[in-house]
């Protein structure tokens, strides 16, 4: 007999097999059980009728098999026309291996605290196994994505001497007789990396010490940083919504289930497949915001309402272009158009989802990056190889960093985006 997994059981039609399952709920009347199962490929129906088992292991089904039990079932799998799923397994016996009792997560509603208190035990539930699948789809996308794309995956430190993002917002750690610090972005090393191998992308954890409760904010979130050489920014901005858009398509294709278990239909996502994406300056977005009633002059840096605003006025995400300086990293490029801004760009996401992507170009002047690194107060003995960059054959680049539970939030539609990474970091959250 062969054991097989939930996610094969359309190829099994007709078979007996072995499958490895938790309960995750059941029903029973005087002949016949209902057994909920799940084994991490999915989910489905489990039928245990009285006639075709042992009395005693009826019995045992109805007392023995509680919430989270684990067990080995043996049993045919027949179509199921009334389940999504379409198949459920006719069961003739059943092994326990783990026992269950009490499980703290029931079939009803949880308050967000208790929930992430048992994250470790809340991943088994629907909602999380679904977006945990579309997490790891889209790490799979995108890798698909950039090989597509002539990039070369490239592994910046997370440990580091370096603070790219402003020096107020790091975890520092010691490193033997000196300050480490925990990587808030894999920026500067990925320049590095495009002077050696054209274009790269780094994907890994970041972490921002920033002391802000929003339900966009964790202290450690995962960024996709593609940096490419020879490249300005309108190149840029095409392959950051080819690479929204090949996510979404990508999702659609491989993730229709999931995303419907999460409540967001794929037609409601096709549209973002459609490029181009709406492009405006930093001027427009202030205009924009004057006419619709928010006090806002030049200068001002966008919160989460004004960034709502901007994404209702457009169907699909937009760019904003060009900041002011004082808003933006030390490394961004002036625009030569007005010396007020840099040449930069923040993708805002629709539906209220905010900031997904931050880009620009570098500045690849040598004069005016040291100047910079001097005017931050980041010192020749930190930066002194982020300037050889500018010191050895500079070129024009330009880079963005996606944040992947930003990302992931507004596409599964998620409150918060706590529930799209594991076991998220929080100000007031480092367990489980
Ligand atoms: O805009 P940020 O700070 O840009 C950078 O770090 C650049 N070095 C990226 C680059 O050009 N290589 O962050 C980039 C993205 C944001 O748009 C947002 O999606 C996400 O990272 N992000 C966060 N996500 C969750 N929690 C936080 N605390 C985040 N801070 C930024
Ligand atoms: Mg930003």
């Amino acid at each position: 007999m062969e054991t097989i997994t939930i996610s094969e059981a359309p190829k099994h039609v007709g078979e007996t097999v072995k499958i490895g399952v938790w309960l995750t709920d059941k029903r029973s009347s005087g002949k016949i059980a209902f057994l909920q199962l799940r084994d991490g490929t999915g989910f489905f129906q489990g039928i245990i009728r009285k006639n075709d088992v042992s009395e005693e292991k009826f019995d045992s089904a109805k007392h023995d098999l509680h919430q989270e039990t684990s067990f080995w079932v043996t049993g045919e799998i027949a179509e199921d026309k009334r389940s999504k799923f379409g198949y459920e397994i006719h069961i003739k016996d059943f092994d326990i291996v783990g026992e269950s009792e009490d499980y703290p997560i029931g079939n009803k509603e949880h308050g967000i605290d208790f929930l992430l208190d048992n994250r470790h035990l809340w991943l088994r539930s629907r909602k999380p196994w679904a977006l945990m699948r579309i997490r790891s789809r889209v790490k799979l996308a995108t890798m698909e994505f950039f090989e597509k794309h002539g990039f070369t995956q490239f592994d910046a430190p997370e440990l580091t001497g370096s603070a790219p993002e402003g020096t107020t917002e790091l975890f520092e750690t010691d490193y033997f007789d000196r300050s480490a610090y925990l990587s808030q972005s894999g920026q500067l090393y990925a320049e590095a990396g495009a002077m050696a191998l054209g274009r790269v992308y780094t994907m890994g954890p970041t972490f921002r010490a920033e002391k802000s409760k929003t339900r966009r904010h964790l202290m450690e979130f995962w960024m996709i940083e593609p940096e490419m050489a020879w490249m300005h920014q309108d190149e840029s901005l095409k392959i950051q919504e080819q690479y929204i858009a090949y996510l979404v398509q990508d999702l659609i294709d491989h993730c229709a289930r999931e995303l419907e278990m999460v409540g967001r239909s794929v037609e409601s996502l096709k549209p973002f497949t459609e490029l181009p994406y709406p492009r405006i300056t930093y001027k427009e977005a202030i205009e924009m915001l004057q006419k619709g009633g928010f006090d806002v002059e030049y200068g001002a840096d966008f919160g989460s309402p004004e960034e709502t605003y901007l994404a209702d006025q457009f169907q699909k995400p937009v760019f904003i272009l060009n900041y002011p300086k004082e808003i933006k990293a030390f490394y961004m490029p002036e625009d030569p158009e007005d010396s007020r801004q840099v040449i930069c760009a923040d993708l805002l996401a629709p539906e209220g989802y905010g900031e997904i992507i931050g880009g620009s170009e570098r500045s690849y002047d040598y004069e005016y990056i040291t100047n910079k690194l001097e005017e931050n107060g980041l010192s020749k003995e930190d930066y002194g190889w982020y300037d050889d960059l500018r010191k050895y054959g500079s070129i024009p680049h330009s880079g963005f960093g996606m944040g992947l539970e930003r990302f992931l939030a507004w596409i599964t539609l998620q409150d918060h985006i706590r529930e799209n990474i594991p076991f998220p970091r929080m100000l007031n959250r480092l367990n489980p």
